[in-house]
């Protein structure tokens, strides 16, 4: 194979996009597809589908090598290595939803010696089942797992840097797969892990369970820090420092959300069980995230009583900074729980506002932070986006109706909101 493989990515969705550009910007010729024509017209017009920091300058510079088309044929045709980047969403009883990975294994064609890198996050097991399929069918294609780690808002960072590249082939023909897939991240200079598919994909769920196990755990503490009168950013920073523990993923706040940690989560703990072992820790991991996202309310009508009539301010919609994702999103369980409960919401994000109408409906969405907290009885910091640290604290003081700040994401100096005459509570303080 020659140095600059040319490669193909099937779905550019968040991951397919980013993969696909960070290829290109190694010097890769790439070729993409999609079924979705909206999407392509608009890749092909130049433009991204989604906020990510970086991607779009990246794009730009790398717009002549990078293909866009909604025929399989024209990624056949061009690239052997085919990284398969489709979403699988969640079903109803938790398990992956692998119909779109169904549908792209049902299109590959024949004879091409074509290597499927699947990046999807996908069941253990998945791997060996679509290489049994292909086997059936005849289908003289290697199948490669290599799971993706990249964090949303930091994608394009997190792929040129990563901490690792996990590859997994089995033995047999897939060997040499998984040697041009390890090649093709020879210039990043990173640790690359080599296992077999299983444990591959094994990896990924288990990687995405443990930092929402640290998340869970942290926010626990939070609680009984509140009880007892300690602060968990404190004692963070204290369990942090001890190398076998680490600082990250350590901040308390009111739920971890997104397109993976809850899907995965609750993809493990299926696993486990459809494998006859009841997981009981990632069973009290959901349950911990799903109570932490309601203890906002709890808060609130500890300070303003019943929440009827009461105009409450969310700040930040997106389920973390950077970017316009709400999957998942803490603030859509709170904002339904405090409509349930009869309060007006109100709500600002710096870039979620187009999603935010999308999906909360009865929520006033506003364009400015300082509008939303106008006339409002409590303000809900729901998103650490950088900017809300440097709210003018005298304004909203004046402009609340009642000055009470609920900082979910522990990100305000709480000094300084009190000396401008508000009320702060944050998580776990
Ligand atoms: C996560 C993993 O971090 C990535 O490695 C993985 O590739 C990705 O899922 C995936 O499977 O595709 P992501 O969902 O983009 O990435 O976001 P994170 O930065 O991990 O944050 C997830 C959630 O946890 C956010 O809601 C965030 O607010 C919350 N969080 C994070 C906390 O509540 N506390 C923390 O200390 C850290």
């Amino acid at each position: 194979m020659s140095e600059k493989e040319p490669i193909g990515v099937i779905g550019v969705g968040w991951v397919g996009l980013v993969t696909a550009t960070c290829f290109a910007e190694l010097g890769h010729e790439i070729y993409c597809r999609d079924i979705d024509s909206a999407k392509i017209g608009l890749l092909e017009r130049g433009e991204v589908p989604i906020h990510e920091p970086g991607l779009k300058e990246l794009l730009e510079r790398n717009s002549d090598r990078i293909h866009f088309s909604i025929e399989m044929g024209d990624v056949l045709a061009n690239a052997k290595l085919l990284f398969v980047c489709v979403d699988t969403p969640p079903t109803y009883s938790g398990d992956a939803d692998l119909s779109r990975i169904d549908a792209v294994v049902s299109e590959l064609e024949t004879e091409r010696g074509h290597a499927l890198v699947m990046k999807s996050t996908v069941p253990v097991g998945t791997g060996r089942a679509v290489e049994r399929r292909l086997a059936e069918a005849g289908k003289q294609i290697a199948y490669v797992s290599n799971p993706e780690f990249l964090k949303e808002g930091s994608a394009v960072e997190d792929f040129m840097n990563p901490d690792r590249v996990v590859i997994g082939g089995d033995p047999g023909s897939e060997e040499c797969a998984a040697d041009a897939v390890a090649k093709l991240y020879e210039p990043i200079g990173c640790p690359i892990v080599r296992t077999d598919v299983a444990s591959a994909e094994m990896i990924k769920l288990a990687s995405n369970a443990f930092l929402a196990t640290k998340i869970s755990f942290i926010n626990e503490i939070a609680n009984v820090c509140e009880e007892v009168e300690a602060d968990v950013a404190e004692v963070a920073i204290g369990m942090g420092l001890d190398e076998r523990i680490g600082p990250k993923f350590l901040s308390a706040g009111i739920g971890y959300g997104g397109s993976c940690f809850p899907k995965d989560v609750s993809a493990l703990k299926q696993l486990a069980g459809n494998s006859g072992y009841h997981f009981q820790l990632l069973h009290s991991v959901i349950e911990v995230n799903e109570l932490q996202k309601r203890r906002v309310v709890r808060k609130l009508k500890k300070h303003l009583g019943s929440l009827v009539g009461k105009r409450i301010a969310l700040l930040g919609l997106a389920f973390k900074p950077h970017t316009d994702d709400m999957r998942e999103a803490s603030s859509l369980v709170l904002a339904a729980r405090l409509q349930g409960e009869g309060a007006h919401v109100c709500a600002y994000d710096p870039v979620a506002e187009n999603r935010a109408q999308e999906l909360l409906a009865g929520t006033q969405i506003c364009d400015t932070a300082i509008n939303a907290v106008e006339g409002a009885d409590a303000a809900v910091i729901v998103t650490e986006w950088p900017e809300f640290g440097e709210l003018p604290l005298g304004e909203i003081s004046e402009k609340m109706n009642n000055p009470l700040i609920i900082d979910g994401r522990n990100m305000l100096d709480r000094e300084a909101v009190r000396d401008a005459g508000i009320t702060y509570e944050g998580i776990g303080r």
